[in-house]
């Protein structure tokens, strides 16, 4: 996830880039950069690290021009670095391009251009984009990037400038999100409209497979075989103070929000089509090495441990290879034992919790090869692991982790099925359920998403209260411990997740009418068993939330209130139970009037153990 801007018009063109990538920083901070156009000339500023590094930079050597886009960066190949950053540049220096996506077949399209004698500087998949624009290129930009694009694949949203052009800019989408800021004299792009809204609050949002020349005063919108298309222009409804949450209250709605995209882009290159396998760049690991494997040992702290405590049920039940996973913290203390190819898996958004940390350093010590799961590309983790499967869901900025946890879900399945392929531990025909199955992840999640209203409601009801416990079991016994997570660090309200099977030996004593129950009762294995707990906590006068599949008739007649799933596999029910979960949580800590994106004692990397 990075973000782009672009601007053409009268002002200074840095101005007015520096300004939208400031409200597009949530989507990376990796690197920056800029390209104007100016006395017919492209020049090019870039640096490594936030925003206010290339203010600096523009104070140093300032810009003048009036045509420009820019970059911020959330690196996804290629390190953070200032040969990596945008604007990538033409071998000639005239064609500059600012992208937000990922190129699937760019090892390929690279091979291919290198031979004909393109030269390439950076390590990221955009810059055979640029090549590619300047291969077709024959005096009409537009018309050498509707070129380009066919041999694309994968997602793209890009803004291009030429030094040809001193008065165009092109931009165009595959995927990722662009929209077109409509002003008067003056025409934007940025990946969301947040970006533009100082300037203006009518946009036309740009749809998969079309493209806009935008000059000035005009704005020209077509599909990539250049015919014409139309858009109403969209109204903006909220004010410029909302822009960098994009009109969310809070970054933590605004990430839990964006679990479809961030599913999709997760699923890029990886998993694309059901009947085919999953490849996974950057695992690392021979089919040799991954059949010889005799356990997978998981390792996290809070959020990142409850996914891979799902890992652990999906190694085993999936691959069949026997699975653990420990708290980071406590790894140390066991002095654990490390048997021979053992490949231990280490889950973290930030890349960098020390706990976790030091845990993969015991392992790798012990013999372990490592790979990790991981958010922040080049990291600490991932730089000292043997192999690292991004999770892909751009900055995550709200302390409360939601939009990672679903991804680390998503992206040790995609492991998990991996090596059930691999090792023959499936038959062909589950593969390709599941295959199916997490395709259709993030339309559901959009469903989730969709049915905030009724979540709100329910949150309504039960806001007030000063204590509840979150019941799961089997592979959603780590969705109530997340649940209860989410709840007690943004809320403050007590929360406790808790093995529904175990509730007999001791917690049900805590049952009574202000107490509230959230129980996880999705069709699956522990189906019936989950009815029967329910019953339990009826019988003690206990207030319950059931969690269930659409259709689903019991759970509306045992419980108070239901908070409804689409149905898929029961694997993969953690990824769609922890939306709802989310969503309660942040409703019942807003109406509580916490401080949601910064909660009280906690921080989002911690650093020390
Ligand atoms: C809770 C939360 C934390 C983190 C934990 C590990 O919402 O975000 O529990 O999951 O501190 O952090 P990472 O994943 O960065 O290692």
């Amino acid at each position: 996830m990075c973000g782009i801007v672009g601007y053409v018009g009268t002002r200074k063109a840095t101005d007015v880039c520096v300004a939208g990538l400031k409200r597009l920083e949530y989507r990376g901070y990796d690197s920056a950069g800029i390209a104007v156009v100016e006395d017919g000339k492209l020049e090019v500023v870039k640096v490594v690290g936030k925003l206010r590094n290339l203010s600096e930079a523009l104070e140093e050597t300032p810009l003048e021009g009036t045509l420009g886009i820019g970059h911020t960066r959330w690196a996804t190949h290629g390190k953070p670095s200032k040969i990596n950053s945008h604007p990538h540049v033409s071998n000639d220096g005239r064609i500059a391009l600012v992208h937000n996506g990922i190129i699937e077949n760019y090892a390929e399209l690279r091979d291919e251009l290198k031979q004909e004698g393109f030269e390439f500087v950076s390590e990221t998949d955009t810059e055979v984009i640029v090549h590619l624009v300047a291969r077709y290129y024959e005096g009409d930009l537009a018309a050498a990037f509707r070129r380009a694009a066919r041999d694309l694949e994968g997602a793209f949203a890009v803004g291009i400038v030429s030094a040809d052009h001193p008065g165009q800019m092109v931009a165009a989408r595959r995927f990722s999100p662009l929209v077109v800021g409509i002003g008067a004299g003056e025409n934007f792009i940025a990946s969301d409209m947040g970006a533009v809204r100082e300037w203006t609050d009518q946009v036309y949002v740009i749809e998969d497979d079309e493209m806009a020349v935008i000059t000035r005063d005009g704005i020209e919108l077509t599909d990539f075989e250049g015919k014409p298309v139309h858009h109403e222009p969209y109204t903006i409804p909220w004010p410029a103070e909302a822009a960098q949450k994009g009109g969310h209250k809070h970054f933590m709605h605004k990430e839990i929000h964006e679990q479809p995209r961030a599913m999709r882009e997760c699923l890029l290159g990886r998993l694309t089509d059901a009947e085919k396998s999953i490849t996974l760049e950057g695992l690392n690991m021979t089919e040799e090495e991954i059949k010889r494997l005799r356990k997978v040992v998981f390792t996290a702290c809070g959020t990142a441990f409850h996914a891979g405590l799902v890992g652990r049920f999906l190694m085993e039940k999936l691959a069949r290879i026997p699975a653990e996973c420990d708290l980071a913290a406590e790894l140390r203390a066991r002095d654990p034992v490390v048997l021979e190819d053992t490949l231990a898996i280490v889950v973290s958004q930030s890349g960098e919790t020390a706990d976790t940390l030091v845990a993969l350093r015991e392992l790798k010590e012990k013999g372990a090869s490592v790979v990790s799961v991981v958010n922040v590309v080049d990291s600490s983790i991932a730089r000292e692991s043997d192999g690292v499967v991004y999770i892909q869901a751009g900055p995550e900025i709200g302390v409360a982790s939601t939009k990672a946890y679903t991804l680390q879900i998503l992206t040790i399945a995609l492991i998990a099925a991996h090596f059930a392929d691999v090792r023959g531990a499936a038959s062909e025909h589950e593969l390709i359920e599941l295959r199916r199955a997490m395709l259709s992840l993030p339309e559901q999640a959009q469903t989730l998403l969709d049915r905030e209203d009724e979540v709100k409601a329910v949150a309504a009801r039960y806001y007030d209260s000063h204590n509840s416990l979150y019941l799961g079991r089997g592979v959603n016994l780590p969705s109530a411990m997340e649940g209860a997570l989410k709840l007690k660090e943004i809320s403050y309200v007590h929360a406790e997740g808790y093995s529904a099977g175990e509730m007999k030996h001791g917690p049900i004593a805590l049952v009574e009418r202000s107490l509230f129950t959230v129980a996880i009762a999705v069709k699956g294995d522990v189906y019936d068993k989950m009815i029967g707990n329910i019953q339990e906590i009826k019988a003690r006068s206990g207030p319950v939330i059931g969690v269930a599949f659409d259709g689903d008739t019991e759970i509306p007649r045992q419980a108070d209130d239901v908070l409804w799933v689409p149905p898929c596999p029961e694997l993969l029910t953690p990824i769609t139970v922890a939306i709802p979960l989310q969503i309660l949580a942040y409703h019942i800590a807003d109406m509580l009037g916490r401080e949601i994106d910064q909660p009280r004692n906690l921080a989002k990397t911690v650093t020390v153990e």
